[in-house]
């Protein structure tokens, strides 16, 4: 369910920041296509790798926040649940949102989406970050880019689920449209005068 924003953010004129944490770089194209779509909507933006060393986004000095996160074995990051955590109550004052990165969000049974939602609660519940906006984003199967442990394990792990096995190839399941549209409608938040307190 989307949080509401419990204090108006500084000034809509701000940059949004845009941040990520990506192992095989699929959640970087996934942030940097919101940025993308921030800026054609007339946003400035910044955008940061929070898995990187020193990284220290500020959230403060941001009109809005973005950050997109990876899940591996069953969790996103741990560089975003620690970052989220320690500007919980920075973010409660301006729109925010979380996209949650995964394969399980490629399926659309009711057991998968029970599953990303329930990470993306883990991760409200670990961080106290309680964003404006989510979306699960499906990922990509990225073969080529795993070393030959990550290759044979998703390979098996595909079997198992009746995903793609030919591990000469990449396979990417993100709806393109779906995340530009969540891009859009979050830029609208944050020009929004909706976006001052409830
Ligand atoms: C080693 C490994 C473990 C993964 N574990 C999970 C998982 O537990 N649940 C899930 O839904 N997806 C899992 N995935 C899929 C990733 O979330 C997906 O490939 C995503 O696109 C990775 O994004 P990144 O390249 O930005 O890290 C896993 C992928 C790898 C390579």
């Amino acid at each position: 369910m989307d949080a509401p924003i419990t204090a108006a953010h500084d000034d809509a004129r701000s940059p949004v920041l845009v941040a990520y944490a990506t192992k095989h770089g699929h959640t970087r194209l996934i942030a940097e296509r919101v940025g993308a779509v921030l800026r054609e909507s007339g946003l400035e933006i910044d955008l940061c790798d929070l898995g990187a060393r020193h990284a220290d986004a500020r959230p403060a000095a941001y009109s809005g926040v973005v950050v997109a996160a990876s899940v591996h074995a069953g969790r996103h990051q741990a560089s975003v649940e620690r970052w989220a955590k320690s500007h919980t109550n920075t973010l409660a004052t301006r729109p925010t949102a979380f996209l949650s990165v995964s394969l399980t969000a490629a399926d659309d049974t009711d057991e998968a989406l029970a599953t990303t939602s329930r990470m993306i609660e883990d991760l409200r519940e670990k961080t106290g970050w309680n964003p404006t906006r989510t979306l699960a984003v499906a990922g990509a199967l990225l073969y080529r880019e795993y070393d030959i442990a990550t290759r044979v394990l998703m390979r098996l792990i595909s079997r198992q689920h009746g995903a793609p096995t030919d591990v000469s190839r990449d396979f990417d399941f993100t709806d393109w449209a779906a995340v530009e549209q969540f891009a859009r409608e979050f830029a609208a938040l944050v020009a929004a005068p909706a976006a001052q307190p409830a």
